[in-house]
């Protein structure tokens, strides 16, 4: 299965999402996943680089590819489980060749104002590549919620807006916690970090519902590599 977390906007959590899901299907369901980046800035590359350095971290393969790479993700997808790309924050031919491909897409969008005005255009982007890649399951991810009660209407707002346009918006969102940015530190992720916590449980019930992974009893198989 090929996932995309793909998006326009820089900084809305899509490197953060790839490393996490490709974490959780290495560590509790046992998949083999191969990170793609083609993201220049290398985040999930420099990530599989500093969990390296850590022995108790399962392995994760990582490919940095751009351009083109249609027929590259058919190949890999044949040889592992899941195959998570991490696109960078541009409308690049690497996001628009993972769209025509993928089975799922992920998008990332913080309920900000700077974030939601890219709808149109990612809208526009599914959009063209359902043309080619009928399959393509497409959703909105809310990220980086405030909790904050008072806060609520903000993220109401936010789903409103995305709800105006024809991909769907998941009803799970993950909200702003520390553990992602402490978890990444060390090349590992939330799930490895703090297992227990919200944010891995906001991940899995994501992930679970958006992502079809086979083995879902083995979420229960809980870890801890930190
Ligand atoms: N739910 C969250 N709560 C708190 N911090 C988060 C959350 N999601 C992501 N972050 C933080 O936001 C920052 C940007 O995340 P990340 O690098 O994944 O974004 P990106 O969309 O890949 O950025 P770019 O467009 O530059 O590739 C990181 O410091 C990450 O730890
Ligand atoms: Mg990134």
């Amino acid at each position: 299965m090929i996932v995309l977390v793909g998006g326009e906007k820089g900084g809305s959590g899509k490197s953060c999402i790839a490393q996490n899901l490709a974490a959780l299907l290495t560590v509790e369901d046992n998949a083999s996943v191969l990170i793609v980046d083609c993201d220049s800035q290398g985040t999930s590359a420099d990530w599989i680089k500093l969990r390296n350095t850590n022995p108790k971290a399962p392995t994760i393969d990582l490919v940095q590819l751009n351009g083109k790479i249609r027929n590259q993700l058919l190949g890999y997808s044949s040889q592992y489980d899941y195959v998570v790309v991490d696109c960078g924050a541009q409308d690049t031919m690497a996001l628009r060749s993972t769209l025509s491909t993928a089975n799922v897409a992920l998008l990332p969008m913080r309920p900000k104002r700077r974030d939601l005005k890219t709808l149109p255009h990612i809208d526009e982007m599914v959009h063209s590549c359902k043309l080619v890649n009928h399959h393509l399951s497409a959703h909105i991810v809310l990220t980086q919620c405030p909790s904050q009660p008072n806060q609520q209407s903000r993220l109401n707002e936010a789903k409103s807006m995305a709800d105006l346009y024809d991909i769907e918006v998941s009803e799970h969102v993950l909200h702003e916690r520390h553990i992602y940015d402490d978890s990444e530190e060390s090349g590992l992720s939330v799930i490895e970090c703090e297992p227990k916590g919200k944010a891995a449980d906001e991940l899995r019930a994501l992930f679970k519902d958006l992502v079809q992974i086979p083995k879902q009893e083995s979420f229960d198989n809980v870890v801890s590599f930190a």
